[in-house]
This record gives structure tokens, sequence and C-alpha cells, in this order.
């Protein structure tokens, strides 16, 4: 699909990439779409953004880097913010919404692969099999005799901290491995088979393993606090495969220094790409850096729901899977 050009009194529509994309998907907007890609440097921003910010009636990002309201100001045409990934916290819905711009995600197709790395960030910390891996590399093994035992992780107590599709999928899960699970959301989930915590300090001081599937945003900006974790404890473990911005992370830091928690697997960070030093040498935290969704055929089914969103966008003005719908003709 080509973009409308200029001719008479017609005025160019530009697809637009912010940031970063997964190199493929990155190719098709530039060769289908002929789309442009806002420079990174922000000197060049300006001069491109005089130059091409009234031709862009669409644009495609992602969760590292989103739409934030100057950015909607310098586009007066913007129709729509199709988004590859189900998270959106980076860009400003409220200012879209106020400005009739749809916004759009990628649910469903990365649940299943999210849920499983949060699951295998729990069996991981639990069992310590990275740090162990790592007594095995060392050369350890034959000289200091057998890694240390570690926790159980089957029929412990789970506490979710936002029961929606990825925090559903990692319930399922983990029932199946015996585990109690109860969750924390802002309203109650009716006709849930687990139960329900009305605040994230309940939960916590109910369980082993807390679980963070809440989406980001300020909504949830330090929902995990100290408060939290102290009430999870000194043998309570954090998983986070949401978002860095829901844990209070230098409040995690501590209790992980203190032994005041028993440990942590994290695949989200508060700064990304850029993890606090002070975990880097903890045996009882795994870090992984973002890659929940990060499998060949989850990022396939991304790409190809980015592309159906934008499509149908330019074709009606409507999205497919829209957090928000658009309301302006474009
Ligand atoms: C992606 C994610 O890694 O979907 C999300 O919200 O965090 C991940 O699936 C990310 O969006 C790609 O930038």
């Amino acid at each position: 699909m080509s973009n409308t050009s200029i001719s008479g009194d017609r005025v160019a529509a530009r697809v637009l990439q912010v940031g970063p994309l997964k190199p493929s998907l990155a190719e098709t907007l530039r060769v289908r779409y002929d789309a442009l890609a806002l420079p990174e440097d922000r000197a060049d921003r300006t001069d491109f953004l005089a130059r091409h910010g009234n031709d862009v009636i669409a644009v495609v990002t992602s969760g590292r880097s989103g739409v934030d309201a100057t950015l909607m100001t310098a586009l007066p045409r913007l129709g729509a913010v199709v988004n590859f990934g189900v998270g959106f916290d980076t860009t400003d819905v409220d200012a879209a919404a106020a400005r009739g711009i749809g916004v759009s995600n990628t649910p469903d197709v990365l649940t299943d692969c999210v849920a499983d790395t949060a699951v295998g960030l729990m069996i991981d910390v639990m069992r310590q099999f990275s740090a162990a891996d790592r007594y095995v590399r060392a050369g350890r093994w034959p000289v200091t005799g057998n890694y240390p035992l570690t926790r159980q992780v089957s029929n412990t107590r789970v506490g979710i901290i936002g029961l929606g599709r990825i925090g559903t999928a990692i319930a399922k899960r983990l029932s199946a491995f015996g585990c109690s699970i109860s969750y924390h959301n802002r309203r109650e989930v009716e006709g849930s088979p687990y139960r329900y915590a009305d605040s994230p300090v309940t939960l916590a001081r109910g369980v082993d393993v807390l679980v963070v599937a809440a989406a980001g945003g300020s909504g949830t900006r330090k929902l995990v606090d100290e408060a939290v974790i102290d009430a999870l404890g000194a043998d309570g473990f954090l998983v986070n495969i949401a978002r860095g911005s829901v844990v209070d992370e230098a409040a995690l830091v501590d209790a992980l220094r203190a032994g005041r928690l028993a440990g942590a697997g994290l695949d989200v960070f508060a700064d990304e790409p850029n993890v606090p030093e002070a975990l880097l040498s903890m045996d009882n935290v795994v870090l992984l850096p973002h890659v929940g969704s990060g499998t060949v055929e989850t990022r396939y089914e991304m790409e190809q729901l980015t592309l159906r969103n934008l499509d149908q966008f330019l074709r009606c003005g409507r999205l497919v899977t829209p957090v928000l719908q658009p309301t302006v003709r474009v």
C-alpha cells in the first residue's frame, strides 16, 4: 500500500516509525508503506518535524518509545498510534483521546510466551538453575561439592498482581504445578476460581511468590513498594514480567541486599536497558533483558497484528485491536 502523494491540493499522508522496531517490520514499513523514521537525535527531530510533521497520519511504535503529547502536537493530522506490544504505557492515551487519535496494541498473541517466561523465572529463581549453571561452568562442582539446597516450586502459594490475560495464563500454568493462586486487581474478577486480596500488602502477606503481571503506567507506579516487599518477607520471592515501573526498584534492591526477600526473577526494569549494579552479583536474582514475548513465533504474530492494525486504519480509519478507536477522520 502506498501513501497518498502530493498532487494539486492533496497533501501527503505518511506513516512514521517512532523508535526502533523489529527489523523486518521496519523494512516492511519502509518498502511497502514508504514510511519515514523519526530521527533519534533531538536536534534532527525538530527539523524533521518541521518538514514532515504535517504529513503524518499514522505512527508505528513500540513500548520502548511510544508517543507523548508533545510529539502528538507536532503531528497535527495524526489519526492512529499503532503499538507493537501489548503494553502502551509510553504512549499518552489521555492526550490521544483528547485529540481523537486512536491507539492499538497487540494483545493475546503474546500471552502464552509472557506467561511461560513468568513460570520460567519463578522456577529459575527458586531452584537457582542459572546460578547452578554458573557453578558448573566455573568448575566449582568437583572442588566445592554439591550445590546448596534450593526451594520447591510445586505446591507453593502464588499471588498474582494483575489478573488480566497474562495473569490468568500464569495462574493456569501454576495451577498445574499444584500451586494455590490468589490475586489482586483494582476490582475482584467475577466468577474467578482464585482467591481475591483487596490490597497488594494483603496479597503479599499470604503467599510465597508474588508475580507482577499488571499493566504499567501512572495507575500502577510503584504499586509493589517497600511495605509489599516486607509483607512478602525474607522467605518470599518476587517475579516481574510486567513493567519495571510497577515495582519500587530501589526498595527491591535494598530488601535483597539486606536479606529481607529470598530472591527475585526480573524480565523488566525501571530504566531499561540499565539494571541496578547491585543486582548483578546476586545469585538469588535472575535477570532477563525484557525477553518475555521474544520468540520467533510470537514476534511474528505481533508483527502481523501490528500491520493489520495499520492497514485497516489506512483503509477505513478503524483499528483491529484498539485500546482506543480514532474519532478523527483522516
Ligand atoms: C515487547 C512488551 O518486548 O508487549 C509488551 O508490552 O513489553 C514486549 O512484548 C515490547 O513491546 C517490544 O518493544
